[in-house]
C-alpha cells in the first residue's frame, strides 16, 4: 500500500550523488515493484525485489532534480547543478541517493517535470531501436504509451517509415508525433510486413507478429500485454516464449536489458 511517511535521508555513499528531487515520473515499473508482480520478479533481481515486498519501501525510479552532495570520488558533479536519471528506487522522496552513472546534467531546454519523464521510458524506446537502419519500414504496436511516444520519435529521427498501433483517442497524437500511418486497433487489423516490429502491448500470439515481419527483419519484444497483476510469469511470458522460438526462427529477436 502506497502511504505518505517521513523517513531518513539518504546520504550519498562512495562514487553516489544524492539529489534533492523536484519531479519524478511513474513508470509501470514501478507498479510492478511496488506489487511484486510478477511473482517471478521476485526471485530475478534482489536489489529491487525482496520476498515480501520491494527491497527498499520508497518507490520510484525516474526523477530530476538539483545535487545536493556528493559521494567520495565524485569530482565532474557540483552542488547546485541540475540533473536528471534512473535509479533503482527512492524517488518518490524529497532526496534520492544513487551512483553517478546512473545520472547526468539536465538539458538546458527541458524543465523539471520534462527531464523527469524521460529516463526509463526513453530509454527503452533508444535500446529497443539501437539496430535500425537508415529509412526501414517500422511497426510500434503501442505507439501512444510511455515507450511507444518516444519510440515513434526516435525511429522517425533516424529517417524510418513509421506505422504506429493504438486506439481511437490516440490517433492524432501517433500521427502527431510523426507516425506516416496508423492502425486503430480497436477497429482494424494489422496488415503488411516491417522491416522492424516492436510490440509494447504483449497482447499477440508470437506467430501473429512474426507474420508482419520480413524474412530479414527484426521483432523486438518489449512487456507482455494486460494483465490485471498476481500472475507468475506476467510480461515475462511473451518474452521467455520468444526466446525459446529463437532458434527456429532466421528472424532476429532482441531484448532490451529492462524487461519490466
Ligand atoms: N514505461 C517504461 O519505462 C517501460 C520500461 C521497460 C519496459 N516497459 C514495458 O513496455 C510495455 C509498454 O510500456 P508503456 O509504459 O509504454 O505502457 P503504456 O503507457 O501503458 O502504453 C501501452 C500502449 O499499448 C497500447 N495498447 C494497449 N492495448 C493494446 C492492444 N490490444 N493492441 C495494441 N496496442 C495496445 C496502448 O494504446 P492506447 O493507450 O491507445 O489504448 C498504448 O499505446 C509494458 O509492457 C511495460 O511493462 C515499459
Amino acid at each position: 500500500m502506497l502511504s505518505v511517511a517521513e523517513v531518513e535521508q539518504p546520504v550519498a555513499g562512495a562514487g553516489e550523488v544524492l539529489v534533492r528531487v523536484r519531479a519524478a515520473s511513474v513508470n509501470a515499473r514501478d507498479w510492478h515493484v511496488m506489487r511484486g508482480d510478477p511473482k517471478i520478479a521476485r526471485w530475478m533481481d534482489r536489489s529491487v525485489f525482496s520476498r515480501k515486498g520491494p527491497a527498499n519501501p520508497v518507490p520510484g525510479g525516474d526523477f530530476a532534480g538539483t545535487v545536493e552532495a556528493v559521494g567520495e570520488g565524485v569530482t565532474d558533479l557540483a552542488v547546485g547543478e541540475e540533473v536528471f536519471g534512473e535509479g533503482n528506487s527512492g524517488a518518490f522522496a524529497e532526496f534520492v541517493a544513487v551512483p553517478r552513472a546512473l545520472l547526468d546534467r539536465k538539458p538546458a531546454n527541458l524543465n523539471f517535470e520534462q527531464a523527469a519523464a524521460v529516463p526509463l521510458a526513453g530509454n527503452t524506446a533508444l535500446t529497443c531501436l539501437s539496430h535500425l537502419g537508415d529509412s526501414e519500414r517500422v511497426l510500434i504496436i503501442g505507439a501512444s504509451g510511455g515507450v511507444g511516444t518516444f519510440a515513434v520519435q526516435i525511429a522517425r529521427a533516424r529517417h524510418a517509415e513509421v506505422t504506429a498501433v493504438c486506439s481511437t483517442r490516440n490517433v492524432e497524437a501517433a500521427r502527431a508525433l510523426g507516425a506516416e500511418h496508423v492502425f486503430d486497433y480497436t477497429r482494424e487489423t494489422i496488415t503488411g510486413r516491417f522491416d522492424t516490429v516492436l510490440d509494447l502491448a504483449g497482447t499477440r500470439p508470437l506467430r501473429e507478429l512474426l507474420r508482419l515481419v520480413e524474412p530479414t527483419g527484426t521483432l523486438v519484444l518489449s512487456g507482455g500485454g494486460n494483465f490485471d497483476g498476481g500472475s507468475w510469469f506476467g510480461p515475462v511470458g511473451l518474452l521467455a516464449r520468444g526466446q525459446l522460438a529463437r532458434p527456429f526462427r532466421r528472424e532476429t529477436q532482441r531484448r532490451h536489458r529492462s524487461t519490466r
